[in-house]
């Protein structure tokens, strides 16, 4: 096992933290505070956030859209260029954060923005952000990972950069009394999938790794479980900490990581319009099955240890229609319904997008191939 791990986010956890942001932004900053569709002012958070800011100078960019587009974005980037901001606040969920992320590095940068989710620049400066977050889910407050969208050619790309990385987050559980059901099963579903993406390998020695992902997996369990205690002060503390752990670097130290049901579902998002979350559970069982050779060891021990099974000779496919049920429980379909066209064509659409992507050899050992793709797509679909 060999490793370099930091997470330089400073994490205000708890009730009533909105209000340490003061302490975090230094008063010589001019910030923009940058949101999503407005959900932040109808719960009281925008409220706190600006008391918070009462002694900086702020400005504020608002439309951020789920899935966040650069067409949207490369707004904002011209903001922080025009006023010179050099701080940036993120309000909201994943969307927003990794909006944020993207205008950071962009407002640094002279070429089009979008050669940075193209790979074609290689970021070298961004301007400091923080994070309050309004929906866990994605780990963005506390990672270096970003997803945007080009609307023109439904592109959804992602980037990684140290850059990026929020230096300070705020996660008070109560915001997440205004997230509709949909929302808060999303958050269980992409937690999920971000352990299992960084668990279900091969096998390792690495036993704090596992141990640690099967701890995370075991507390979404029991959140889906209680899924009607989800009006609880513990409830939402456990699902906010839960989905920031299950992707803030530290269960992917030093063993193989798989993304590729996250590397198909984008294309399904892009396509479609499908929750994130949402077309990762659609893809996930059906790329397990199909990967099942290499990763038969791993939902074995998935199955004793995080849903209590006997051993048996088929012990890994009963593991598969476990992680099933448990999307079934939470009412999220494992299939593709919504398409344009037949099915054919949709499975065509994803697989050539895929190609165009880039995304040829996915997985922890890179043998995913299209062919691959398309059999899963066909199991999905
Ligand atoms: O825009 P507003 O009005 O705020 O409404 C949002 C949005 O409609 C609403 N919402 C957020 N907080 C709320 C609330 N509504 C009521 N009360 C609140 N407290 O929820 C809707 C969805 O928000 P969004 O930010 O899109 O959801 P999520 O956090 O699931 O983020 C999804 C995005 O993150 C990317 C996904 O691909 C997708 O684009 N990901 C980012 C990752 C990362 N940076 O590490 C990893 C993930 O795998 C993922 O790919
Ligand atoms: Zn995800």
């Amino acid at each position: 096992m060999k490793f370099s791990y930091v997470n330089p986010t400073v994490i205000e956890f708890g009730q009533r933290q909105i209000a340490s942001v003061t302490n975090h932004i230094a008063k010589h900053h001019k910030v923009l505070v940058i949101y999503g569709g407005g959900s932040i002012k109808r719960n009281g958070v925008y409220d706190q956030v600006e008391q918070a800011l009462q002694e900086h100078q702020w400005t504020e960019f608002a439309g951020v859209e789920p899935n966040p587009t650069v067409e949207t974005l490369d707004k904002a980037v011209a903001l922080v260029k025009e006023q010179q901001l050099d701080y940036i606040l993120a309000v909201g969920g994943g969307s927003v954060i990794d909006g944020a992320k993207y205008v950071a590095a962009a407002a640094c940068y002279d070429g089009d923005g979008w050669d940075i989710l193209e790979h074609k620049h290689t970021i070298t400066e961004a301007i400091p952000l923080g994070a309050v977050l309004t929906l866990p889910a994605t780990g963005s407050e506390s990672n270096s990972g970003s997803v945007v969208t080009k609307r023109a050619t439904k592109a959804k790309l992602a980037f990684l950069s140290p850059y990026v990385q929020p230096k300070f987050a705020v996660m008070d559980p109560d915001v997440m009394k205004t997230l509709p059901d949909r929302q808060l099963i999303n958050g269980i579903v992409d937690a999920w999938v971000h352990v299992c993406e960084q668990y279900l390998t091969h096998t390792s020695k690495a036993y704090v790794q596992d141990g640690y992902a099967e701890a995370l997996l075991k507390s979404l369990k029991s959140l889906a479980q209680d899924f009607d205690k989800r009006d609880s002060d513990d409830w939402r503390a456990n699902l906010m900490w839960t989905a920031n752990q299950a992707l803030n670097g530290l269960i992917g130290s030093g063993v193989a990581q798989d993304w590729a049901t996250h590397a198909i579902g984008h294309e399904l998002t892009a396509l479609y319009g499908v929750d994130h979350a949402r077309s990762l559970a659609i893809i996930q069982p059906s790329l397990l099955r199909n990967q099942m050779a290499t990763k038969q060891a791993k939902l074995e021990q998935m199955g004793i240890e995080v849903f209590g099974l006997e051993h048996s000779a088929d012990l890994a496919e009963r593991t598969v229609a476990a992680i099933e049920a448990f999307y079934h429980s939470l009412e999220v379909a494992t299939s593709l319904t919504q398409y344009n066209g037949t099915r054919e064509q949709a499975i065509d659409d994803v697989v050539q997008q895929l190609e165009l992507h880039g995304m040829k050899a996915l997985g922890e050992s890179q043998a995913i191939t299209l062919n691959h793709s398309r059999q899963i797509l066909e199991n999905a679909i």
